[in-house]
């Protein structure tokens, strides 16, 4: 099916960038995801920027049920560590709702249809700060890219990085060469219960911008 006959939200440039959110609880769980509607996000995902252009991304796209299952579980068990940690050290500002939604997916995470791993070639362990900056965002802009690319077809994604502590198993599980390749982070795609989604809160433009000086 082609673009222009599949619904999609109708979203202006800056609706795209503003309401992209995180979304776990809106995840359609009952719904499949169609191999050629990622294949059009991932070749979106190939235009953004890396380093001399070396293009030294790789995206690995599990939909087998097993190996999500898999990874799924290596995923839980930093949710649950994650939840453990912000239940037991509460802290003023934190956020009921943020932890209610990681809570519905860290129940749910097996049976999202597709888990995203966007990937660098070329591990940088023990590298200084300016290599590692420039490897991270040698992919960093393309999966976001995936992630509005996604967005704009009606999908639900979220950057999650739960499945990182336990990165060398999930390459066991993947078949991919550790050694080698950094993954990123795990991100979950599925269509979205209904597609309006608000702009969130921020802070202040002025508490994070310096001009000319910080
Ligand atoms: C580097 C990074 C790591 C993140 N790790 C996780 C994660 O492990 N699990 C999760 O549920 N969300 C994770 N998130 C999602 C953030 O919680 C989310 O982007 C943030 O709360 C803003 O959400 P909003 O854009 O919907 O307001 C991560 C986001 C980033 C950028």
């Amino acid at each position: 099916m082609s673009r222009t006959t599949r619904s999609y939200p109708d979203l202006t440039p800056d609706e795209l960038l503003s309401t992209t959110r995180a979304v776990r609880r809106r995840l359609d769980l009952s719904r499949p995801v169609e191999r050629e509607v990622l294949e059009e996000c991932l070749r979106l995902a190939q235009q953004a920027p890396s380093g001399s252009n070396e293009q030294k991304w790789h995206f690995v796209v599990v939909t087998d049920s097993a190996k999500r299952a898999a990874v799924g579980e290596l995923w839980r068990e930093g949710g649950e560590r994650y939840l453990a940690a912000a239940e037991a050290n509460p802290k003023p500002s934190q956020n009921e709702r943020l932890l209610d939604s990681v809570r519905h997916l860290v129940a749910h995470i097996h049976e999202v249809p597709v888990h995203v791993i966007p990937c660098v070639a070329g591990r940088t362990d023990g590298e200084p700060g300016y290599i590692q900056a420039g490897r991270w965002a040698s992919v960093m802009p393309a999966a976001w890219s995936f992630m509005l690319a996604a967005r704009s077809r009606g999908l639900g994604t979220v950057w999650t990085s739960f499945h990182l502590p336990r990165e060398r198993e999930a390459a066991g599980i993947l078949g991919i060469p550790y050694d080698a390749v950094m993954q990123a982070a795990l991100i979950p795609v599925a269509y979205t219960v209904g597609v309006s989604f608000k702009p969130a809160s921020r802070k202040p433009l002025d508490t994070m911008v310096h001009w000319d000086e910080w």
